[in-house]
């Protein structure tokens, strides 16, 4: 019989791997769907708390359901004081991912349906974890600068009762929109590598806290969540817009990333930039400092140039391109960009998690278990003999 030469497909580009209702990534019109709509509709007329919603619940909520899933994670925003006190004895400059990871898998203890193996529960302890996020990075960042938490509000929205968590002050309602419709555009995104993550790990029963705690690992790394500090990170050595041909030219000849620029999925600009770009220059406006914007903007143009002329091929913005220079203007520290984007993601992930377990349509999902080509040696035809320790 023939021989077959395995197929390989690093980094699983463009291998199907299960079907999803969730959210589908058209690359080449550069078009984002969540359940249906565009995420162009949803950043302009829902909230974070509609989206979550229509992730997990398959539907944009009506008044009523709103009502009742807005209060039910109000309800659920508090961290038990225990865990407070862990993150308390925790070293300052531990990295807000590494505490959050670190909480996420804490919190699985806490939860009194964690055993619980149906849908109903699983979307609960989805609600805790999109609930409690937000307040595990506003604690942790005061808890590192020495100060004292700020408890949750019930009675502010998801993206408000953050910023307050954060700064114990109450934010303006643009500032609290800007940062509503950032959460919106983070919600979700296919099988990107973290959701990958999440869904590899239910496919194995694990529970909803495990997969989501593998989901933030994955989501830390700047080729993926990490980008959006790499690219505040760029904007602060660049410095000024007279540097900005100068520092294409040198990383590209280097071999470097531009961070915020490429995308595995799309071909064109990713649509959630354009609608980052206009609230990352108003930011700059409203604080006085536009230098971070007129640096991302000129970038993007050199950026996209250079690269053809370099390359041959075409680049476009991603969504850290300019998230990281809206998040700057809002006087969010660098490293809670990453965090941010997971404290919106969740409400993806646990979505995905939930279609994991319990999608009732054909085909069902697996447990995801790829092929690998073995490049290893056999010590001639046959396999090595083992040899006694004493004989190596
Ligand atoms: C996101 C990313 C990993 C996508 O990768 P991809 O689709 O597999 O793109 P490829 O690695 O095939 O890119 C093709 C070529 O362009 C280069 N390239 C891609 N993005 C680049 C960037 N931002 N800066 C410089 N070179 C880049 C690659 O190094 C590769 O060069 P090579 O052919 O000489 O090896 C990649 O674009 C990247 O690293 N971007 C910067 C990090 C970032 O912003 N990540 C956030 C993504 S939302």
């Amino acid at each position: 019989m023939e021989e077959c030469t395995p197929t390989l497909n690093t980094g699983l580009r463009g291998v199907t791997v299960a079907s999803t209702k969730i959210s589908d990534v058209k690359g080449a019109e550069g078009k984002l769907i969540y359940r249906g709509f565009l995420v162009k509709d949803l950043a302009e007329n829902a909230t974070y708390e509609e989206v979550a919603h229509l992730l997990l619940y398959e539907h944009l909520p009506g008044d009523n359901e709103l009502h009742a899933f807005k209060s039910a994670l109000a309800e659920a925003r508090a961290i038990p004081e225990p865990v407070l006190k862990i993150m308390q004895n925790c070293p300052a400059d531990a990295h807000p991912m590494d505490i959050l990871q670190a909480v996420t898998s804490l919190l699985a203890s806490y939860d009194p349906d964690l055993t619980a193996r149906n849908r109903e529960a699983s979307l609960r302890k989805a609600a805790r974890l999109i609930a409690k996020f937000p307040t595990i990075m506003a604690a942790w960042d005061r808890i590192r600068n020495g100060k004292a938490p700020v408890p949750p509000r019930s009675d502010i929205s998801h993206a408000a009762n953050f910023l307050y968590m954060l700064t114990g002050e109450m934010p303006d309602e643009e500032l609290a929109h800007f940062f509503d419709v950032g959460l919106v555009l983070h919600a979700e995104h296919s099988f990107n590598a973290s959701t990958f993550s999440a869904r590899q790990v239910a496919s194995t029963r694990a529970h909803i806290y495990s997969a989501v705690t593998a989901a933030l690992g994955s989501l830390s790394g700047e080729l993926h969540g990490g980008a959006n500090v790499r690219v505040m990170e760029m904007l602060q050595k660049i410095g000024a817009v007279e540097n900005v041909e100068a520092y294409v030219q040198q990383e590209l000849e280097a071999g470097r990333l531009i961070f915020g620029l490429g995308h595995a999925v799309y071909q064109t600009d990713d649509p959630r930039a354009h609608i980052l770009a206009p609230m990352s220059q108003k930011m700059g406006e409203r604080i006085g400092e536009t230098q971070w914007y007129e640096i991302s903007r000129v970038l993007e143009k050199t950026g996209k140039a250079v690269f053809k002329e370099k390359k041959g091929i075409d680049i476009y913005v991603n969504v850290d391109f300019y998230s990281a220079s809206l998040y700057y203007a809002m006087g969010i520290p660098i490293d809670l960009f990453t965090p941010l984007f997971a404290l919106s993601r969740v409400a993806g992930w646990t979505a995905h998690v939930i279609e994991e377990q319990y999608a009732d349509a054909a085909p069902k999902p697996a447990l995801y278990r790829p092929a690998s080509d073995y490049v290893g040696d056999y010590c001639g035809p046959d396999e090595c003999t083992f040899v006694p320790i004493d004989d190596r």
